[in-house]
């Protein structure tokens, strides 16, 4: 970590910047609900992603691409209420921005006014040029996704490492450099090998945030319910797990049950 880290009251895109030059990490967490983006958020985290990983982890659908935008926006508002200092990304969900500037124009718009968030998240390289510099035209910062792109997992067939050969590698880092050119205050690198990441972040001057990118990047994403041990079916080698809330909350529920079974609760303090 820098030595001279700096205190920042509110994160804003230029924190992140100065964050990066000034070699201090960058910490960043899903959330998509206002109690949890308070925990979140008062914990210190930099920055809340509202991502379309609620898709699984809120809805329990199969990969991300059914969730909606006002299903985004409903996630978003809770969060942006929740946070006081970290920025707030929200990613734009799948069908509202592809190939079509004007209708990725409108749907960041959508989310920004409805729900109150500071930036969008978008997945994809030089194919959104046009759409990620239409939507900064109208004010609104841009966070890229590059790497694995979980709404084009069609595409991909298999959520495996991906830019593992040199033409995808080589794509991949022409792609970084056209977000950084184009206008994204930071870009997501998503399962790629660790190399190829830090090749990415010392090209860039925006800083570069991995999940399953290795160590060598300017920060460090993870969605929440992985890493709080919520999810006992998903475990990937780049999760790591800081509690086991699953077998936390099932031994509090169970004792819930136990106690409500015996007439144990209420007891006598807890009732009027
Ligand atoms: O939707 C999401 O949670 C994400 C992170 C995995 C970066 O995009």
């Amino acid at each position: 970590m820098s030595k001279n880290k700096k205190t920042y009251k509110r994160i804003t895109t230029n924190s992140l910047f100065e964050m990066k030059s000034n070699n201090e990490k960058i910490s960043m967490l899903t959330a998509y609900d206002f109690s949890m983006a308070k925990v979140v958020d008062k914990a210190g985290v930099d920055i809340v992603l509202v991502g379309d990983s609620a898709s699984n982890v809120m809805s329990g659908h199969e990969t991300t691409l059914p969730i909606t935008l006002d299903q985004m926006i409903y996630h978003a508002s809770g969060v942006v209420k929740a946070v006081k200092r970290a920025l707030v990304v929200v990613d734009l969900p799948f069908g509202t921005y592809q190939s079509n500037p004007n209708k990725a124009l409108k749907s960041s718009i959508k989310i920004m006014k409805e729900s109150g968030a500071h930036a969008i998240k978008v997945e994809g390289g030089s194919e959104l040029k046009k759409s990620i510099s239409t939507i900064l035209n109208a004010g609104i910062p841009v966070m890229g996704h590059l790497g694995l792109t979980p709404q084009s997992i069609y595409k991909f067939g298999t959520y495996s490492v991906r830019a593992k050969e040199k033409a995808e590698a080589e794509k991949l880092i022409s792609d970084a450099k056209i977000l950084e050119k184009t206008g994204c205050f930071a870009i997501v690198l998503e399962k790629i090998p660790a190399n190829l990441a830090k090749k990415v972040s010392k090209s860039l001057k925006i800083p570069v945030i991995g999940i399953g990118a290795g160590s060598n990047v300017d920060g460090q994403v993870l969605v929440l319910h992985d890493m709080l041990g919520m999810n006992t079916e998903f475990s990937p080698r780049f999760i790591r797990r800081y509690m086991n809330l699953h077998d936390e909350m099932t031994q509090a529920i169970k004792k819930f049950i136990s106690d409500v079974k015996k007439v144990d609760f209420p007891n006598n303090k807890e009732q009027y």
